[in-house]
């Protein structure tokens, strides 16, 4: 039996369709430009992105290194946000393998950065300045509570970019979700920045990669950029296979998981003891703290829960992420709320 697994989207299996799918894909040498389904992969990518052409990675990790690798030189700087994922949780790749400055500024709650600290951000023209070459963003933002960003949003903060002749790239690793949750399209989403990331293997239920898009000449200088960190791929259409599957049909599912993100969390807030610390869910992440006079920690009730086949995401000591995604159910929902409220008041 699997557990009930809400510590991220990243957990989900293949569904039984993909590893079909895997089973019967047409191959090639991906690094020769022959892999017939990874090419169908990038160029579906590229269509839903609204963008030139696709690259397949094979992490989201790798697509936003290579996309900040592709636009910055050794010594430009990169702004990006203080709650980023590339600033955070992606192990420093940007200034270890590229040399590429990071100056941050700080999320506002809704992941967005201000406008006016873009702004002042943007160093001048000064030979004691490294160079501003780029601007990052991330939609929908993971440690902001899964918000989505908005298309003007996106389109004022790119205006400003464009304006001191800095490309824009975000990071979209749950860019279907940010889509879903606004009503609007990835195009839509994707259209006033130069590159940008997503990953078909968290709501998606890929098992493994992303696909980087741009213009076709920003993505010919990544593709290069990609076969220097390790990640040209021979016959990856195996897993690009199931990438398809999780474009054409995966996408269009989110929001059933935002539906039970919110379920889970208004159970969760009926708990005594639980607060809902990012607010209502906007996608598919709900973020909890633990009121002052909860006597356990979250690492405790984790592993609590653990005992029952429920497995959540301890932030620290006082703070849990529980993510849904297609392999949750209303069941595992009423589950992990029953198993909340008897940790929590016996
Ligand atoms: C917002 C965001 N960007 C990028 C990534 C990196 O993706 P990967 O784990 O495939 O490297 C993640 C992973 O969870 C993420 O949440």
């Amino acid at each position: 039996m699997f557990p009930i697994d809400l510590r991220s989207d990243t957990v989900t299996h293949p569904t039984p369709e993909m590893r079909e799918a895997m089973a019967r894909a047409s191959v090639g040498d991906d690094v020769y430009g022959e892999d017939p389904t990874v090419n169908a992969l990038e160029a579906l990518a590229a269509e839903m992105t609204g963008k030139e052409t696709g690259l397949f990675v094979p992490s989201g990790t790798m697509g936003n290194l290579a996309a900040v690798l592709a636009h910055c030189g050794r010594g430009d700087e990169v702004i990006l946000g203080t709650q980023s994922h590339t600033f955070l949780h992606e192990a420093g790749g940007i200034s270890a393998l590229g040399g590429v400055h990071s100056c941050q500024i700080p999320n506002q709650p809704d992941g967005t950065l201000a406008l006016e600290d873009i702004r002042a951000a943007i160093r001048t023209e000064d030979i004691h300045h490294p160079v501003t070459r780029l601007l990052c963003l991330e939609n929908t933002h993971n440690d902001c509570g899964g918000v989505p960003l908005s298309v003007e949003y996106t389109r004022a903060a790119a205006e400003i970019a464009h304006q001191h002749k800095m490309a824009v790239h975000l990071d979209g690793a749950r860019l279907f979700n940010a889509a879903a949750a606004l009503g609007v399209s990835a195009a839509d989403l994707a259209a006033p920045v130069d590159s940008v990331t997503f990953c078909l293997s968290k709501g998606l239920c890929a098992p493994v990669g992303s696909v980087l898009c741009g213009s076709a000449e920003f993505i010919r200088g990544a593709r290069r950029i990609r076969k220097q960190l390790g990640g040209g791929m021979r016959q990856a259409g195996v897993l690009a296979a199931a990438g398809m599957i999780a474009l054409e049909k995966m996408s269009l599912r989110l929001e059933e998981d935002h539906r039970r993100a919110r379920l889970l969390a208004e159970g969760l807030v009926s708990v005594p003891g639980l607060v809902l610390n990012k607010g209502m869910p906007l996608t598919n992440m709900v973020y909890l703290a633990l009121t002052d006079d909860v006597p356990i920690s979250a690492f405790a009730i984790a592993d609590r829960l653990e005992k029952e086949s429920i497995l959540v995401g301890p932030l620290d000591a006082r703070r849990l992420r529980l993510v849904t995604h297609y392999w949750i159910d209303d069941a595992a929902i009423q589950k992990t709320v029953a198993a909340f409220r008897s940790a929590l008041t016996s």
